[in-house]
């Protein structure tokens, strides 16, 4: 069993961040969320991982992941225009060879992990399984229709009037057979080749091709909201609080991770929350799911649910939240007017 991961893409609904970042790098509790994709992989004993990479934003993705020793995975880099979920397994083929896959996207996250997934695949020998969610908008996604016994008879991308709740999560096992599906599919209207038409080729060519209902929370980091409702479920899940910065005259309450060389001074700090390196709090209030990234400085303010990527820096606002800031960024507070100053970047977005 290989892994392919899925890190291309054009990110067009999170810039500005993704004009300098990939959008699976986007940190929450201070870590790329494809490094998590990564563990998930790596747990399920997986040694081999294509990645797939975008033009524009493929030297980050290999700057983080490097070689891959730090998952005690091989890496190999597959470059592809983002034609398409289907495109990326045709340009994979090299690396895939005959094996049967894993593939994940590098920007979806979900609780259960892939083992129990990959298990099942191999014992009953399937040619494809799926991930589904039951959700409460299924207009929005990929959605599949099952048989009694579990099996897809059918895949319909955004449906208006949906006939079932069961979306596409982004985690998928395949069989070599997949190959031969993708060669008959054609560009969607998006000019894409869709992985829901290639698994309904699958179906339709008479293939195994069955489904396991996520029981766990799932997440799409597609837009801001999403990546601050990761951040919350990460700093719930996973964060271990843990003070060994430096405090003074501070109060800090429920899980709180403080890294080393960061610094809190009279301030109060509402856990579930992480302060990076070299970052400092001073005369502030951090509330519940705050990320705060290294090196970024809050002065002087209170916030609350936000991201700062590094270097980015909240001074003397009274409250910020819901918030996501991209590295160097900047938010201040000038004189008592009631008036905002704003320099901002290209797509940037805020609401006052
Ligand atoms: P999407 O979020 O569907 O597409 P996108 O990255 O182009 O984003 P946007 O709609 O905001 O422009 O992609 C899902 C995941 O798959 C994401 O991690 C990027 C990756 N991907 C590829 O690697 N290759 C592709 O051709 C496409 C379309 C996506």
């Amino acid at each position: 069993m290989k892994a392919l991961i899925l890190s291309g893409g054009k990110g067009t609904r999170l810039r500005p961040l993704t004009f300098t970042l990939a959008k699976q790098l986007i940190p929450v509790a201070n870590r790329p969320i494809l490094g998590y994709v990564l563990d998930q992989v790596a747990s399920a004993g997986i040694k081999e991982a294509g990645v797939i990479i975008a033009p524009e934003t493929g030297q980050y993705v290999k700057d983080y992941v490097r070689d891959g020793s730090e998952w005690g995975m091989a890496v190999e880099y597959i470059l592809q225009e983002p034609l398409g979920l289907a495109h990326a397994v045709k340009q994979a083929r090299p690396f895939l060879g005959r094996s049967n896959f894993i593939m994940c996207l590098g920007d979806n996250l979900q609780g259960k992990g892939v083992t129990d997934l990959i298990k099942r695949f191999e014992k009953e020998k399937l040619d494809c399984l799926i991930l589904l969610k039951e959700v409460p908008d299924p207009q929005r996604f990929g959605i599949a229709v099952l048989d009694a016994k579990g099996e897809v008879i059918k895949l319909i991308e955004k449906p208006k009037e949906p006939p079932t709740n069961l979306a596409v999560v982004g985690t998928y096992v395949f069989s070599p057979k997949v190959h031969l599906a993708v060669d008959r599919i054609k560009p969607s209207w998006r000019n894409e080749l869709e992985i829901t038409d290639a698994i309904q080729e699958m179906v339709n060519m008479g293939f195994k091709v069955k489904a396991e209902v996520l029981d766990s929370w799932w997440l799409d980091t597609g837009k801001k909201d999403d990546i601050l409702t990761a951040n919350q479920i990460i700093l719930d899940q996973y964060l271990k609080g843990e003070v060994l910065g430096t405090i003074e005259e501070s109060e800090i309450k429920g899980s709180v991770r403080v890294v080393p060389g960061a610094r809190v001074t009279k301030s109060k700090i509402q856990g579930p929350c992480i302060i990076g390196k070299g970052a400092v709090v001073e005369n502030s209030f951090v509330g519940p799911y705050t990320s705060i990234g290294e090196g970024s400085q809050v002065i002087n303010s209170g916030i609350e649910n936000c991201i700062l990527l590094e270097f980015s820096m909240v001074k003397d606002v009274a409250h910020l939240e819901d918030s996501l800031l991209g590295k160097h960024s900047l938010i201040s507070k000038n004189g008592k007017g009631r008036s905002v100053r704003a320099h901002i970047g290209d797509y940037s977005e805020v609401e006052v």
